[in-house]
């Protein structure tokens, strides 16, 4: 079991001997002169770690970069929360992404549509040969459909299992490889060939409970449904106006950004799913995370749902040496991507209820903002 105890008031430096693992080395100027074009120097950001998350019955410490104070409290202080019921459960989606080839002036789109899923076998087997060390682990392309978008354009959908992978550039090699093909085949013309950040195939759920008398500040059942009623209020909020959903999915994307930063993957794509996701939402775009209140266990029941598009291989994740020392931190979660996918959506979740339960209490500057600052969390 790691011990959590007292973390806040470590020295930083009592705090790297604790978690034993190297931090001291950062990213040097030579190696991030090969990611970059015209590099002037490396820009650095607060690295903290998150305390008290328990996923799937798993204590994990949390890495989080990120500039804005309280972020690490909250998450911190929620998942203390959440831990009295057993902390986080997971589910995430296997690892499977989408790839597009746009399609232009076909003679015949029906003629087109039929030719693909008659040759279906044949086009998984040569786009696998664009992506074979990926096929080798257990991964690859696993179907393809014709999508009709006008009269005149369509769109070749592919689906591929990317395993530990986020995916984006061995997506775009299979669409590259594979496009002359399909224009051959279909008489049409292929015009963009790129993977799709809707990764609405791979999507990460958690919930988690938490004892009204938890949310009161002082400890009581009544006084904690009442901010556990006020909490569903302001979720109602979120669900009814975009203006505030969309306020209330950045306080999810601050814990979500911060670990996905924190362990080397690509937050641009992390947070075009998923308010593309939550904009397809029944209603209009909306939350991404939901409340109800459980009054035969006395608790508030959350729950998240979105997109995470995710690597533990690839990238900066063996190039970086702080991205590694945050991965090997995670232990098992830093892994695999499915379950740092898991974990990410916790953090999200933790993040969210951290905020949710400010605003229906004290209010954020005084409730919130208070957690800063080396306060026990
Ligand atoms: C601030 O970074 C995030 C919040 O605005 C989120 C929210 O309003 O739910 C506090």
């Amino acid at each position: 079991m790691l011990d959590f105890s007292q973390f806040y008031e470590l020295s930083v430096a009592e705090r790297l001997k604790r978690i034993e693992a190297s931090f001291e080395q950062n990213l040097e100027l030579e190696t991030a002169d090969h990611m970059v074009e015209n590099l002037v120097s490396i820009l650095g950001l607060p690295l903290g770690v998150a305390c008290h998350f328990v996923i799937d019955n798993q204590p994990v410490w949390v890495p989080m970069a990120i500039e804005e104070p309280s972020v690490i409290a909250a998450a911190s202080h929620m998942a203390k929360l959440a831990s009295v019921r057993g902390g986080f459960k997971t589910q995430v989606d296997p690892p499977i992404m989408m790839g597009q080839i746009q399609l232009l002036d076909a003679p015949d789109w029906d003629r087109a549509a039929q030719v693909i899923s008659g040759h279906q076998l044949e086009l998984l087997e040569l786009a696998n040969t664009y992506c074979q060390t990926l096929k080798a682990r257990g991964g690859g392309c696993l179907s393809l459909r014709l999508k009709n978008l006008s009269s005149q354009m369509a769109v070749l959908e592919v689906l591929i299992n990317c395993q530990d992978a986020m995916g984006a550039n061995l997506i775009n090699t299979v669409m590259e490889g594979l496009a002359p093909k399909i224009e051959e085949l279909t008489g049409a013309s292929a015009g963009f060939k790129i993977l799709s950040n809707l990764s609405d195939q791979r999507l990460a759920k958690s919930r988690c409970e938490i004892p009204y008398a938890m949310l009161a500040s002082d400890k009581t059942h009544d006084q904690g449904r009442y901010i556990a009623q006020r909490i569903i209020k302001g979720y109602e909020f979120a669900c009814l106006d975009p203006y505030r959903a969309c306020t209330h999915n950045k306080g999810v994307m601050n814990g979500i950004d911060a670990v996905v930063i924190a362990t080397g993957n690509d937050w641009r794509a992390v947070e075009a799913g998923a308010h593309a996701y939550a904009s397809q939402k029944p209603g209009g775009y909306g939350p991404l995370t939901h409340f109800e209140l459980n009054d035969q266990d006395s608790c508030l029941a959350a729950f998240i749902e979105l997109p995470l598009a995710l690597g533990v291989v690839g990238g900066i994740t063996q190039s970086h040496p702080t991205v590694r020392a945050c991965l090997e931190l995670m232990g098992t979660f830093g892994k695999s991507a499915q379950k740092l996918a898991g974990l990410i959506a916790s953090v999200g979740l933790a993040q969210n209820l951290g905020a949710m339960r400010a605003l229906a209490a004290e209010g954020i500057q005084k409730g919130h903002m208070a957690l800063h600052h080396r306060k026990q969390i």
